[in-house]
């Protein structure tokens, strides 16, 4: 055995103590200087991410390291949606969304909670209800106890979720069918009442398209014509690489600003692999075959680069509207755990955010902090 100096024995030991040794000291610098979107965009707009359960429960080791030092806003991916939180006329589960909230404070994340009326993953008991009178009494119940419960705990409710066609019309669901037409001014109100502390806004995709951007204005000013508070519209921004609507968004981040309330980009993430409809109907689904994923062994470099290109452009345009935008929300932490693996097709790999698989910061990620570097 060779001698080492007492110097570098020394160091050897401190290294085994603190258990920083080698490429591990490396990678700790290395994620040190990583510049924190959270604070790149500081005083332009909040950052945010939707979380899923393990990250919520603390399941997700590198979840844990990263969201804090990233990000300052989270969304709950599916927790606190009506099929997980109530799954019976009268039980709540509430303990997941508790912890997000305690996770939030900690971590100084404010937290969006994410959905009150969606026609969506809802839970059996609601779905299966014929008389208008169960349906009214779910609709009043589900909002005022979630609402009030956590008012002055989280800054915002997403009250209503998709609720438009993409022609600009109400879109069929049970709601629209057993409370009418004014089911969603109705969810409003009761949001309202139950929670004067929390932002209430308005939530749906494609909203930026010219025929559901009117018809979410004109819905937009029943609520308020009605005299009850809506405080933003979120655009979900599920795009496709190379197709981004800019000229859309932009014109929809104007006309909604101009109607007193906030904008905000609520569920961005970009679409890198074949699909032939856009939007984000979670029960639209498409017939697999091979043709369909095709970077199961890495995304190729042109790719890469337009991805950094589009999300590049967006954020450009984000920041021109710093003052009408309240938070840009990415659909998840990492690639490797977006929804976009799985819909509209199962066991796709996808590659639609700024962080890979292993956490790690992709060319998109550098290109969009880059924005700041010569303000
Ligand atoms: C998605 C989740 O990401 C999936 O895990 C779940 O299986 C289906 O819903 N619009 C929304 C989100 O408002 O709630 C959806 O989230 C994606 C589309």
């Amino acid at each position: 055995m060779k001698y080492r100096s007492s110097k570098t024995m020394l160091f050897t030991l401190a290294c085994v103590m603190l258990s920083a040794c080698g490429s591990a000291q490396n990678n700790t610098a290395k994620k040190t200087a990583l510049p924190a979107l959270k604070d790149v965009f500081n005083n332009d707009f909040l950052i945010g991410t939707a979380l899923n359960a393990r990250q919520i429960e603390g399941k997700d080791p590198g979840a844990a390291a990263l969201v804090p030092q990233q990000f300052n806003a989270a969304t709950p991916e599916n927790i606190m949606k009506a099929e997980v939180i109530h799954p019976a006329w009268d039980q709540y589960n509430f303990e997941l969304a508790d912890k997000l909230v305690a996770y939030g404070k900690k971590n100084n994340i404010q937290i969006n909670a994410h959905t009150l009326i969606w026609h969506s993953q809802l839970p059996g008991f609601v779905r299966s209800m014929k008389d208008a009178d169960s349906v009214k009494q779910y609709f009043t119940n589900h909002i005022k106890t979630l609402a009030g419960r956590y008012d002055g705990k989280v800054l915002s409710w997403d009250v209503v979720n998709e609720a438009l066609n993409e022609d600009g019309t109400m879109r069929k669901s049970i709601f629209l069918d057993k409370l009418g037409n004014n089911f969603v001014v109705e969810a409003f109100r009761l949001a309202a009442e139950a929670a004067p502390h929390t932002e209430l806004y308005y939530n749906d995709y494609n909203i930026e398209q010219p025929k559901k951007r009117a018809g979410t204005v004109t819905l937009v000013k029943k609520i308020q014509a009605a005299g009850v508070r809506i405080d933003g519209i979120g655009i979900q921004g599920h795009w496709h690489l190379g197709k981004i609507p800019f000229n859309d968004i932009e014109a929809s981040i104007n006309e909604f600003a101009a109607l007193g309330v906030k904008v905000m980009f609520t569920e961005l993430d970009i679409e890198v692999l074949p699909r032939d409809f856009s939007g984000a109907d979670v029960n639209q689904r498409m017939e697999n075959n091979a043709t369909l994923n095709p970077y199961v062994k890495g995304l190729p470099d042109s790719v890469q680069q337009q991805l950094a290109d589009d999300y590049g452009k967006l954020f450009a345009l984000f920041l021109k509207y710093k003052d009408k935008i309240g938070r840009v929300t990415f659909w998840g932490v990492n690639d490797g755990q977006s929804w976009l693996n799985g819909w509209p097709v199962r066991g796709r790999t996808n590659y639609p955010l700024l962080f890979d698989r292993a956490f790690q910061p992709k060319p998109a990620f550098f290109r969009v902090v880059g924005l700041k570097k010569d303000q």
